[in-house]
């Protein structure tokens, strides 16, 4: 089936563990689980796409490992397409050190591994796919040359070009201009416009040439600005968090499947709150995000997880 949604990808197998509170300098404490699950932000992006219904592509670069072999086995089962995966033989794949507090709240050690040689010939030679779909999407844990070459393609063909900032760092002035849809946290937010509150922010943004910045809010929900509009604000919906990781890029994937099926705003943005706040509900990136299904039953009130 023909591809519509393409995640230039970070792939991380993450290892947690859980404990408390979190560490101090120096301290070692026993954690009281382990888990090794499915993560990186664009791997977790591209999945949640996938669940909400779009057929998804991936490129990537991932290790020669088990780990590698671990993310074309779950694409394989998600039904992504993973031709413009390459592996980088003898390489160890992205890895996340990952703490989770029993608030739910985390802290994320990212080593690329492999990811980190993803080039710019690696984008070319899935050119035709991404010449040909709706959406493009990314996020910083990609380095900046393969998203920049991907973001090029599409604005040549007309396809719409997604952001995740995370994790966040400053991004040269000549790529706002390429980034249709814009998805940080607001701490994110504040840092990329070096301002004190969001809507400022998200203007200087919008100055800077981006189509759209859309802000998640965690339990307040979400917000989008665009330069030819009032602000859209979405509320959210309160959880009981069993874990955070992967929200974010459940947003960012849900949105990216809602907008290439051309949902309006209002219902991409209720669409990708949802999905995000189910996602909280079980540990790991990937292990609650929702279906299609789901979503809808959960928007209609149909079923309430709690
Ligand atoms: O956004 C969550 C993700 O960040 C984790 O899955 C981890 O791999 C890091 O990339």
């Amino acid at each position: 089936m023909a591809v519509d949604v393409v995640c230039v990808a970070s792939w991380n197998v993450d290892l947690i563990a859980h404990i408390p509170q979190p560490l101090e300098r120096g301290q070692t404490r026993m954690a009281q689980a382990f888990e090794r699950l499915p993560g990186g932000k664009g791997s977790n992006a591209a999945i949640a796409a996938a669940r909400q219904g779009a057929q998804v592509g991936l490129i990537a670069r991932i290790g020669g490992d088990d780990f590698g072999q671990m993310g074309l086995d779950l694409w394989a089962r998600e039904g992504i397409d993973s031709q413009h995966v390459v592996r980088g033989e003898g390489e160890t794949n992205g890895t996340a050190l990952i703490l989770v507090y029993e608030d739910g709240d985390n802290s994320i050690a990212v080593y690329p591994g492999a990811g980190a040689g993803l080039t710019a010939a690696h984008v070319q030679a899935a050119a035709d796919m991404l010449a040909s779909v709706r959406v493009v999407m990314a996020s910083c844990e990609v380095p900046l040359v393969a998203t920049r070459a991907a973001f090029e393609i599409a604005r040549r063909h007309g396809v719409l070009t997604l952001l995740n900032p995370a994790p966040a760092m400053p991004l040269p002035g000549d790529l706002w201009p390429l980034v249709d849809v814009l998805t940080p946290n607001e701490g994110e937010l504040l840092m990329l416009a070096d301002a004190q509150d969001v809507e400022t922010a998200a203007q200087r943004l919008l100055q800077r040439g981006v189509g759209a910045v859309v802000v998640t809010l965690g339990e307040r929900g979400c917000a989008l600005f665009r330069a030819d509009a009032e602000p859209l604000y979405m509320p959210g919906h309160p959880m009981q968090v069993v874990d955070t990781i992967g929200a974010g890029d459940t947003f960012t994937g849900t949105l990216a499947a809602a907008l290439a099926r051309q949902a309006p705003w209002p219902e991409a943005l209720a669409w990708a709150n949802a999905a995000a706040a189910l996602s909280t509900q079980a540990s790991g990136a990937v292990t609650a995000m929702p279906s299609r299904a789901a979503v809808q039953d959960w928007l209609q009130g149909a079923s309430t997880p709690q």
